[in-house]
């Protein structure tokens, strides 16, 4: 079941990591990012580049994507998104550094434009309850880990729900309409036309599936019992988002940074979605 767990920068980080691995979205409130004089004009939406949502930042080639700045104040921006990806990852290691062994850290974003005003097809919707899969990278069942950081200069709440269901109840609901695949060849074929970096397993099919049919099954979002969250300027929260029903209906000025980590990273590999669906599914996904 989702649950919010307010904690600081000190709690046990054992009892903190297990919340995590049970489905709870760890809440920091007063571990604000500074956003320097100087960055300010940078928390316009206008830095987007075409339909881009997010800038997104790559910690291991120094990329800046999403944006049409130029110049300096591109170098400016880059500068301050990786800054915040050092920020994250000495976060997760307060909360939970059991982690920081096995976890890779992918992609920043910062993220100043309004989430509630997006006109999207419900598939890209992200308002409606879902776990997160990723189409182009599969992640070949290792756990998303998020970290997010509400910047809002007006000091505005970022506003969430939560499913009360937990993943192992959600995938059981939908395993029915599971189907199988991609076979070795559909995998290398995806691959090789550079449409997923790196092989789509079994998993990956199985997680866009749910993803999928989780926000367009209006019943299901309908019925499923939610929590409205409020999530405060100069908060951080740390969640699971690919075993977590979360949507994101409101705010805006947000970072957020990806890791992967291996189930066997976790304090109870058993609680991963992977191991959860071999064992519904009956079958290895790997
Ligand atoms: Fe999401």
């Amino acid at each position: 079941m989702a649950q919010v767990i307010e904690a600081r920068i000190g709690d046990d980080p054992r009892g903190l990591t297990e919340a995590l691995e049970d489905g709870g979205l760890i809440l920091l409130p007063q571990t604000p990012f500074e956003i320097l004089q100087d960055e300010k004009p940078l928390m316009d939406p206008a830095i987007f580049s075409g339909g881009s949502k997010n800038v997104s930042y790559a910690p291991d080639s120094g990329h800046l994507g999403g944006t049409c700045l130029e110049g300096e104040a591109l170098e400016r921006c880059r500068a301050m998104v990786a800054r915040y990806a050092t920020f994250a990852r000495t976060l997760l290691q307060q909360v939970a550094p059991s982690y920081l062994a096995t976890a890779e850290q992918r992609r920043t974003s910062f993220r100043p434009g309004e989430v509630s005003s997006r006109a999207l097809s419900p598939r890209k919707d992200d308002r409606l309850l879902h776990v997160d899969a990723f189409p182009a990278n599969p992640n070949q069942g290792r756990r998303i880990l998020r970290v997010f950081t509400n910047v809002n200069p007006e000091g505005r709440s970022r506003h969430w729900r939560l499913g009360d269901q937990s993943f192992e109840a959600f995938a059981r609901d939908f395993s029915p309409r599971l189907k199988s695949g991609p076979g070795p060849l559909a995998a290398t074929v995806l691959q090789t036309l550079k449409i997923t970096k790196g092989r789509r397993t079994p998993y990956d099919a199985a997680m866009l599936q749910l993803h999928d049919l989780g926000k367009l099954d209006a019943d299901f979002q309908a019925r499923t019992p939610q929590q409205e969250v409020h999530l405060p300027a100069g908060a951080c929260w740390i969640v699971y988002t690919d075993s977590v029903l979360h949507a994101a209906m409101a705010g805006q000025h947000a970072f957020e940074q990806t890791f992967l980590l291996p189930p066997e990273g976790m304090a109870a590999p058993d609680k991963a979605p992977i191991r959860i669906l071999e064992r519904l599914l009956d079958r290895p996904l790997g």
